[in-house]
């Protein structure tokens, strides 16, 4: 076996490495199988910026899932109503915050069109649909004989197989590293017959969740479709909705033609009699001024990306470990990892369920671009962190400044339900949640560990500067007890309290104080001045309260452990220690009280109706407390489900998937083997065999 060194933070650590081939052994060996649609989740290819979701036939014949992008968005017309008709005439509603009204941006009752305008628009395009025309309409997955699938996550591969007519069809479809691309292979006698490739294109809708499928194919009178140019070897189809419009190349080898559409659709057919065809299928805002990569292109470039991925980064192998347990741990792991390519090393923040389909519109959260985006730094794919960070911040300070500046609170505040504008969709909820404020810094400490230099300072100070000076200003200096305080009016990340009463949450107040000592230490590191109010509030924040012995929610609230609809929701105060390293200024966090909270989390907390990142969160904390079976034993709960593909099930609140789950199951699991300051990891359950490769330590 090879032994690699590898330097960690503050030390050499010696680890046994998983060389390229162990790795492909294990990530192979959960590859995806599938004899029927799932109908409920796709198989998928992609990069991050784009994806293509499959049913069993290898296209999306008979369940029309999602070619979702980074780029395709579309607004409806904007409402006719007087005085409701821009977005200009959208006013908010004002609160009294410390005795001053604030305009906040939520739904204002008086002008229900234009708020809900706002919050409906823009919406993520689901840019088209492509599947198998059998030359009849009344064919279903039933008629299809020795329907077999699998997904190679190794090669980013999805191989599809089945039987009509007594002939045999087989497909092998690739997408495109960095372009909106698929190339698919399909061999098949019957190509020379019947078999045809459909296009059709829907109408985007206003549903909150637009899942398993986004769109509708019915309405086809509300948008238009156009055939542009066509060829032998070549088609190009327009679509347009409203003010939006985008093309569809469809390229293929050897001689066929596009037609249609069909009367009152937009379905397109392709017919090109082969017995091999080579087609490749690319999405884009405009014409194309380049050649389009060819489906050996497609093929290899895909490939080549994949195994790049796969190769570096870090890596945890539990082949070893005879337990069902590790083993479905390890699944869970490869397949996560796997989907986090695909759906969220996006150029934006990753929306909730990635590029599968669509909740909130599609669009993306940012309290919850801590969980979708940092994996990718915990594994070791900071190129693909970079996709985003912190340029999304950098390109949204203007307008976080003037949200900030509108509310009388100096720095920039960012928003929450955004759009690649970065505007934050109204909401009660929306408009007071603070936990994505200190964001930047855990993004930007956790890089300076890996790349402890002045190009990092440089790229985060900005960021860090305005996000630290909004920090500061939003605190509230209570005269009365000489303290700063965190609202109210506020929501904590457990979202069901009242929030014209909530003061002075747990979380809230650690990450407070976390963002600001790491925002301090960034001035220092760079021999700049630390500004004086950042360290006064810091030093004088409210102290983290205390009920029954136990961190409670937040300050002063009744019930705490024995009202059910207090004890639910995300059990946020676990996150101060597992989530945030342990307070670098103030007070210690006591032990007792920290080991009681996790005790009595876990034996009234009303987990079921957590969804998803939870578990995580409660793992990294059993973690730290030095219980790692228990962490397992979250990670593994119930609750806490993963489909056969991998794909994180929603549950009752959310839809599927919701890859928060499978992104925070990536966080636990690099702290798992990893470790953290001072505990140097892999920390995995007593006589597992592990080998981990690549890990810093957390936080
Ligand atoms: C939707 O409308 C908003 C407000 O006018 C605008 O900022 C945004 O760019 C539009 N988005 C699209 C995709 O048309
Ligand atoms: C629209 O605004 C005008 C001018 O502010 C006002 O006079 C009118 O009553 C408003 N109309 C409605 C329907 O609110
Ligand atoms: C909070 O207070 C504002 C007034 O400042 C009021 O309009 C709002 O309805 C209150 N919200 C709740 C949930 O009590
Ligand atoms: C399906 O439709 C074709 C003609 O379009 C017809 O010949 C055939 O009988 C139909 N089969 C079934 C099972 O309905
Ligand atoms: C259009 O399709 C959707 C599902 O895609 C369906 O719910 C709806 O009833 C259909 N509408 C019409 C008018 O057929
Ligand atoms: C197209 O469909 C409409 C109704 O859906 C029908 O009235 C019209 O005759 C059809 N035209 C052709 C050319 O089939
Ligand atoms: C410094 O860090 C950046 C990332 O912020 C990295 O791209 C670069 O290679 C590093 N430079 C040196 C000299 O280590
Ligand atoms: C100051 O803190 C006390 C105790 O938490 C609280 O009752 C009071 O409302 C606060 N004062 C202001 C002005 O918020
Ligand atoms: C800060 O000052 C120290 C001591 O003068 C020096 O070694 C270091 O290079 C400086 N760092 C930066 C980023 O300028
Ligand atoms: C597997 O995990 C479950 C709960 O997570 C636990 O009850 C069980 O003891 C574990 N099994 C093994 C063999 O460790």
């Amino acid at each position: 076996m090879r032994t690699l060194e590898i330097f960690f933070w503050g030390g050499l650590v010696l680890a046994e490495g998983v060389p390229v081939s162990q790795r492909r052994k294990v990530v192979q060996s959960f590859n995806v199988r599938r004899e029927a649609s799932s109908g409920l989740t796709p198989v998928q290819v992609g990069n991050g910026n784009f994806a293509f979701g499959a049913d069993v036939t290898g296209l999306q014949t008979f369940h029309p899932f999602g070619i979702l992008s980074t780029w395709c968005w579309h607004n409806f017309s904007l409402p006719t109503t007087p005085n409701q008709t821009s977005i200009d005439d959208f006013t908010g509603l004002q609160w009294w915050t410390h005795d001053r009204l604030i305009t906040y941006n939520q739904p204002n009752p008086a002008q229900n069109d234009i708020s809900t305008w706002l919050i409906q628009n823009p919406q993520r395009v689901n840019m088209g649909r492509v599947g198998f025309d059998f030359g009849r309409d009344n064919v279903t997955e039933a008629d299809l004989g020795h329907k077999s699938q699998i997904l190679d996550m190794w090669s980013g591969k999805i191989r599809s197989s089945f039987m009509f007519n007594g002939a045999e069809v087989e497909v092998e479809m690739h997408a495109h590293p960095t372009s909106d691309t698929i190339a698919i292979l399909i061999e098949s006698p019957l190509l020379n017959a019947d078999l045809g490739i459909f296009f059709d294109f829907p109408l985007p809708v206003r549903n909150k969740f637009d899942a398993p499928f986004v769109g509708v194919f019915n309405a086809t009178d509300k948008h238009q479709t156009v055939l542009e140019r066509t060829s032998t070897q070549s088609a190009t189809i327009k679509h347009t909705i409203d003010q939006t419009s985008y093309y569809t190349f469809i390229s293929w080898a050897g001689s066929g033609s596009v037609t249609g559409p069909a009367n009152g659709t937009h379905r397109y057919i392709l017919k090109a009699p082969t017995s091999k065809l080579k087609l490749t299928v690319s999405f884009s805002p405009t014409t194309p001024t380049e050649i389009l990569p060819s489906l050996k292109g497609v093929f290899e470039d895909s490939q080549t990306w994949w195994e790049s991925y796969w190769a570096g980064g870090a890596f945890i192998d539990l082949s070893a470990v005879e337990s069902d347990n590790a083993t479905e741990l390890q699944r869970r792991i490869i397949t996560s990892k796997y989907l986090l390519a695909v759906n969220s090393a996006s150029d934006n923040p990753p929306q909730e369920s990635g590029l599968v389909n669509n909740g909130w519109y599609g669009k993306f959260h940012l309290e919850m671009n801590l969980w979708n985006s940092l994996p990718l730094a915990r594994w070791g794919h900071f190129e693909l962190l970079w996709r985003s960070l912190p340029n999304i911040y950098k390109r949204w300070l203007p307008s976080s400044y003037s949200r900030a500046k509108a509310q009388g609170y100096g720095g920039a505040r960012w928003g929450k339900m955004t759009d690649p504008t970065g505007r934050s969709a109204p909401g009660e909820i929306n408009s007071l949640l603070i936990w994505q404020q200190p964001h930047p810094m855990y993004f930007a400490e956790v890089e300076y560990r890996s790349y402890p230099n002045f190009t990092t300072l440089a790229r985060w100070d900005a960021v860090l500067t305005a996000t630290a000076d909004f920090m500061a200003s939003f605190a509230f200096f209570n005269e009365s007890t000489g303290v700063y305080d965190l609202g109210p009016p506020m929501y904590p990340v457990s979202e069901n309290t009242n929030p014209n009463v909530t003061t002075n949450p747990t979380f809230e107040l650690a990450y407070w104080r976390f963002g600001l000592d790491v925002a301090a230490r960034w001035k220092r590191r760079q021999n700049l001045t630390v500004p004086s109010t950042w360290i006064t509030v810091r030093d004088r924040l409210a102290p983290l309260p205390v009920v029954d012995g136990t961190y409670a929610v937040y300050e002063g609230i009744s019930g705490m452990w024995t009202d059910k609809t207090t004890a639910s929701d995300h059990p946020a105060m676990a996150g101060i220690y597992g989530l945030l390293p342990p307070p670098s200024s103030g007070a210690s966090l006591s032990t007792p009280i920290l080991r009681k909270t996790a005790a009595k989390i876990k034996e009234t907390w009303a987990l079921e109706d957590s969804y998803g990142w939870d578990f995580s969160l409660l793992a990294m904390n059993s973690l730290r407390l030095g219980d790692v079976d228990q962490a397992i034993a979250y990670l593994l709960h119930p609750i806490f489900a993963f489909d056969d593909a991998g794909y994180p099930i929603g549950g009752s609140r959310v839809p599927t998937p919701y890859f928060p789950n499978s992104n925070s199951l990536l966080i636990a699991t690099a702290m798992m083997a990893g470790g953290w300051d001072g505990s140097e990891g892999p920390h995995f359950p007593k006589g597992w065999d592990v080998k981990v490769e690549g890990f810093v330590p957390a936080l």
